[in-house]
């Protein structure tokens, strides 16, 4: 991801509230119709299920307090609006706290369809449903607590799991096909189509120590997904065994990928999503 960004933050004022104008509210419902109709056969049962208990309403940005309410009664998690790029450290201590730090501002309506900074819809449609799971709760913490301790080398390797997963992840159980869990796929039209549909990608079965050698880049559609068979099983998969598996990755260096020119989470020191 750059490490610049054309957007700014947007502030909450003494109560807590953000405000935005109608065009922006406006980009959000635009958003939200078009997404909300895509994903309805693509998105994984614990998605929709975790996007009904939100409630977001179509026609407007909904505010981090609500949401945190909402997320609080399942998982005990809250919602944080913070800068547009936050560092990998900052943003692992937080997830650690099961505070989920979003970007406030939302896209320009020129750049409806792709932006490379994480924004509000990304945020809040795309990672609070999935919040709601304990489960994928428990994940995301787990990978937050790991990374408070470690190098910032290890760190970028943390920003592999978490963008394999996360942001890119797919699943599929013995009763359901393959869908969408990933919030960078899950709030994308491109992505939500091409993630399932297209022929260009590889889907290979999650496997822990590849995912921590495997470079991505951030400005582009994806070219190797991971796929998860149960979001329980991913969860135990971490959890405990982080220390292990990267000692074991950093032997092994990371993998040579000739669909990939570079590595982003090499390349930088910001979460890219
Ligand atoms: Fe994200």
């Amino acid at each position: 991801m750059k490490d610049t960004t054309s957007y700014t933050a947007r502030a909450p004022d003494s109560n807590g509230y953000i405000h935005y104008e109608p065009s922006e509210h406006q980009v959000w419902e635009t958003l939200y119709h078009r997404q909300f109709a895509l994903i309805q056969d693509k998105a994984c049962e614990a998605y929709l299920i975790g996007l009904d208990r939100i409630g977001l309403s179509p026609h407007h940005i909904p505010q981090c307090k609500e949401i945190s309410e909402a997320l609080k009664a399942y998982t005990g998690w809250t919602v944080a609006p913070v800068a547009a790029l936050i560092s990998f450290k900052a943003f692992f201590d937080l997830l650690a706290h099961q505070i989920f730090p979003a970007a406030s501002f939302i896209r320009r309506p020129e750049e409806l369809d792709y932006l490379k900074e994480p924004d509000i819809f990304h945020e809040i449609f795309g990672h609070c449903p999935l919040l709601t799971d304990p489960a994928f709760a428990a994940f995301t913490q787990e990978v937050g607590r790991f990374g408070q301790g470690i190098s910032p080398e290890d760190r970028k390797m943390l920003a592999r799991l978490y963008w394999f997963t996360v942001e890119f992840g797919l699943i599929q159980t013995p009763n359901q096909p393959l869908k969408i869990y990933g919030a960078g796929i899950v709030s994308s039209k491109t992505e939500s189509i091409y993630a399932l549909q297209s022929p260009i990608p590889e889907r290979k079965p999650f496997d822990l120590l590849t995912v921590l050698r495997m470079p991505y880049r951030y400005d582009a559609l994806q070219k190797t997904y991971f796929v998860i068979d149960s979001i329980e099983r991913l969860y135990n998969m971490v959890n405990g065994q982080l220390l292990e598996a990267f000692r074991e990755a950093n032997a092994l260096g990371i993998l040579s990928n000739p669909h990939e020119i570079h590595d982003a989470a090499m390349a930088q020191d910001y979460r890219s999503c």
